[in-house]
């Protein structure tokens, strides 16, 4: 299945690691074209839409003082994010930064993002600390060890109580989509997802001392909303939306992926 980046067969040359994830996007024509190549699909712009509003659904109930963004890449998601009071986004990319500080301004929210060129693994020497943070489409690119690495970042980041909101593959859809492709995309990156079933990612969070408030379903019905997007998007994209957007009504135990609501444990 081509569907231009979203979906991912993992390979054996997959970037997993600190070094090479990060070598991904250092890279201008990436940077351009991100959000133009990965969220062009009736279904992955819904995916783009919930996680708009399920970020700000949580910043209005928590009212944060200080947010931070690790690896926000262009500012996909962060130019739609209402509700920020004093903003950090840390990113490795100069490419990435130069992209997100224009979409920031053309959406007249520069002022509320301080953009700090940086490593999300060494949060702790930028002496960052906020009540609420999130990335999307990062955490997941890693292996176990780093994984957990970033994990302790993030924990030493949030105050007390702070809450954390990252995206959870779901592996069973992960596993069925796999067996029905054979190979990448050619426009897809080549890079690693971890993928898991709930109780997989609570446990995987909890061990570091974060609990699960919330597991919220992103695109329920892939097979079908995937199906709609590529048979109406280059005819009638509106029409498409709106059909993809109705299934997503429909409850299901098996979506592409979830928002984890997370809260750093006392
Ligand atoms: C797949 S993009 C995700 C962008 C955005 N969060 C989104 O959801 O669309 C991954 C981003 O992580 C950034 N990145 C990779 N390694 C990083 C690191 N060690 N520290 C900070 N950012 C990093 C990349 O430069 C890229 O912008």
């Amino acid at each position: 299945m081509d569907n231009e980046g979203t979906i991912c067969m993992k390979t054996d040359k997959d970037a997993c690691e600190e070094q090479n994830v990060a070598g991904l996007y250092q890279d201008t024509q990436v940077a351009e074209s991100y959000c133009q190549r990965r969220f062009a699909h009736s279904w992955s712009s819904l995916l783009h839409r919930k996680q708009v509003t399920e970020v700000n659904r949580a910043l209005a109930q928590f009212q944060p003082g200080d947010t931070v963004e690790l690896a926000p890449g262009p500012a996909r998601l962060t130019t739609e994010i209402r509700g920020v009071q004093r903003g950090i986004m840390v990113e490795y990319s100069h490419e990435m930064l130069t992209v997100a500080q224009k979409r920031l301004s053309e959406a007249g929210l520069a002022s509320r993002w301080d953009l700090r060129h940086g490593n999300a693994f060494d949060l702790q020497s930028m002496d960052i600390h906020c009540d609420f943070l999130f990335t999307f489409r990062f955490i997941r690119h890693f292996i176990m060890s780093d994984r957990i690495r970033l994990y302790k970042q993030i924990h030493h980041c949030l105050r007390p109580g702070g809450y954390f909101i990252m995206d959870v593959v779901n592996r069973i859809m992960r596993e069925r989509i796999e067996a029905q492709s054979s190979k990448k995309s050619k426009n897809e990156l080549p890079v690693y997802d971890m993928a898991y079933t709930p109780c997989e990612f609570e446990d995987e969070i909890e061990e570091h001392g974060f609990v699960v408030r919330r597991l919220i379903p992103v695109i329920k019905h892939f097979g079908l909303q995937s199906w709609v997007s590529f048979t109406l998007d280059h005819r009638i994209a509106s029409l498409a939306y709106v059909t993809v957007a109705i299934l997503e009504r429909v409850p299901s135990l098996e979506p592409l992926e979830w928002i984890a609501v997370c809260q750093k444990m006392e």
